[in-house]
């Protein structure tokens, strides 16, 4: 089955927020998002959206993972925040662990997905391509998760 794709055209950091908020809000335990595009393009804020739209408190900072693997937020279900910037070189995911928080109990972001191995891309995902564009973001957004194709009605409405 082909995933359902589209683009949203973000002008403002605020829209990447406001998209991710929407996303958080829709995600369900065992959904993963694979967030991909190069430096500053927006993955960091757009993880601060779906850690909005979860419910996070606004007392956690939402900050890539550096000297850790993850950082784990409580929300309305958990968010597991990975990035995978720093893995360089041979790989051995297996002793990485991204196993145990890919169908675990709540909702994996990977920043620099691009970098996951093809054995780790989960059946079921979001997957949001950001790319500078003028001022902005375009942010091509494909999914074959059921309950998130609905994303793309909730920003018209919400654009409205
Ligand atoms: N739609 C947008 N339009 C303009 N600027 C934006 C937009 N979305 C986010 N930004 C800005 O982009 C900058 C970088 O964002 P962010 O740190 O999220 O990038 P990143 O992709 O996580 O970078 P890194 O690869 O370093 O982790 C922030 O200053 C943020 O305000
Ligand atoms: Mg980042």
């Amino acid at each position: 089955m082909r995933p359902f794709q589209f683009t949203y055209f973000a002008t403002t950091p605020e829209d990447t927020l406001r998209l991710g908020e929407i996303i958080g809000q829709r995600v369900k335990a065992g959904d993963v998002i694979l967030l991909c595009g190069d430096l500053g393009a927006g993955k960091t804020w757009l993880t601060k959206g779906i850690a909005k739209g979860l419910e996070v408190p606004f007392s956690y900072p939402i900050t890539s993972p550096t000297f850790t693997f993850v950082h784990e937020y409580p929300g309305r279900i958990p968010l597991y925040h990975i990035d995978l910037y720093r893995l360089e070189g041979d790989i051995d995911w297996d002793s990485l662990g991204l196993e145990e928080y890919l169908y675990g109990r709540g909702v994996t972001v990977i920043e620099w997905a691009e970098k996951l191995c093809e054995a780790f891309v989960p059946e079921r995902f979001l997957k949001a391509e950001i790319l500078f564009y003028k001022k902005g973001r375009k942010i091509k957004i494909s999914t074959n998760i059921e309950h998130l194709k609905r994303i793309g009605y909730d920003l018209n409405s919400k654009l409205k």
